[in-house]
């Protein structure tokens, strides 16, 4: 099997999967329970804490640890509107962001909120001027994602960032769930105040994640209970999930550069054995995430490619996960005024470093061949 569906989620590396049975096996006390057996299973739970606080450059109390990327996204628009509601109740968006930041927007808006989107240009990037416009001084939360699931599209952070700080006091929040592992994350390079990460996107394990705040950023609970996780997160603590989660954050930020010249390479050659097709249009822009590739074909419907591909052993998927099942037609592709024509037709190919070069030439061959049985071409 070729699979170039890493944006759905990724194969859990063996030593994740490792760290995982052998915690669960010798560590598997409540981290708040007193005995000794308690105050080692904590210790290694803060450990991991500080592990993931090493590599994002913050502190280790603002390190979250979560069921993934949906809930660290939920928690981020609830718990920071609620904590900074009294400065103003302005939120913005973006308008490709993903389900779990627009429903939970959706939701905050029903709340009292006023919520509102900034547009999108027509590469798939935010529009600097419509946020210039849009933000206030009453805006006390901007959610952008770093890297677009559907596209591969990358946002200015940086340059969000400045105009957010000099427009407002609004705390930035930056869902970097497909940007981890596949571009340099951290607080010191990006001024941003939160970061969302999913373990599964990463090698990791499906159901574990996290929420990352900068130093000087405070947030409110959304679930209430025992107090674990500062309060922020009550439910006693996966301590395997978290340690895994840990380990799946140091192993991807481990030789990223290697990692991400592999998917440069492997992705630039896609694209350009892609653009030799009359009938495709490449929908990811120029400037794009490393891993991630969307095109289309003209007048075919994505999930002919899908079926056929599969039957060949390639798995690929339409433009997301989320949306694939779904028949309506993706959010993001409409913001970027893409045309109908091209809209049913869109393919993603997500790479993660362990593909190989080898797989690529495998997929160029038979994906010749079934474009010929398909389209004739
Ligand atoms: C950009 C983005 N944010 C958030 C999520 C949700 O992450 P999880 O599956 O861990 O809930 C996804 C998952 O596809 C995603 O691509």
């Amino acid at each position: 099997m070729i699979y170039f569906d890493n944006s759905a989620t990724t194969k859990a590396h063996k030593e994740i999967m490792n760290t995982f049975v052998s915690v669960n096996e010798n560590f598997w006390a409540n981290p708040a329970s007193i005995h000794e057996f308690g105050h080692h299973t904590n210790e290694l739970l803060q450990s991991a804490r500080t592990q993931v606080a090493d590599v994002l450059k913050t502190s280790s109390e603002k390190i979250y640890f979560t069921s993934g990327g949906t809930e660290s996204n939920n928690l981020a628009i609830f718990g920071l509107a609620n904590k900074y509601k009294l400065r103003g109740n302005h939120v913005l968006i973006s308008a490709i962001e993903h389900p779990s930041i627009l429903e939970a927007a959706k939701m905050l808006q029903q709340q009292g909120f006023m919520v509102e989107k900034i547009t999108i240009q027509k590469d798939g990037v935010i529009s600097l001027e419509d946020l210039k416009t849009l933000i206030r001084k009453e805006t006390i939360l901007v959610s952008v994602m770093h890297v677009n699931n559907e596209i591969g599209s990358i946002q200015p952070i940086n340059e969000i960032s400045t105009i957010i700080k000099s427009h407002s006091r609004a705390v930035f929040h930056m869902d970097a769930v497909q940007s981890f592992g596949k571009m340099l994350v951290n607080f010191e390079e990006q001024h941003v105040d939160a970061i969302t990460i999913s373990s599964h996107k990463i090698h990791g394990l499906k159901g574990s994640g996290l929420l990352a705040l900068k130093n000087s950023i405070e947030i409110d609970p959304i679930l209430y209970g025992g107090g674990q996780e500062s309060g922020i997160r009550s439910g006693t603590t996966p301590v395997p999930l978290a340690v895994s989660t840990a380990k799946a954050v140091r192993l991807a930020n481990t030789n990223l550069k290697e990692h991400i010249d592999t998917l440069k390479k492997m992705t630039d050659e896609l694209k350009s054995f892609l653009k030799t097709f009359s009938s495709i249009k490449i929908i990811s822009p120029e400037i794009t995430a490393p891993h991630i590739v969307s095109f289309s074909v003209r007048g075919v419907k994505g999930e002919v490619f899908i079926n056929a591909l599969q039957q060949e052993g390639i798995i690929v998927s339409t433009s997301s996960a989320c949306s694939s099942k779904q028949t309506k037609t993706s959010h993001v592709l409409k913001a970027m005024h893409l045309d109908d024509d091209y809209i049913k037709g869109v393919i993603r190919l997500s790479l993660s470093y362990t593909n190989t070069e080898a797989e690529v030439e495998q997929f160029k061959k038979i994906f010749t061949r079934v474009m010929h049985v398909i389209k004739g071409d």
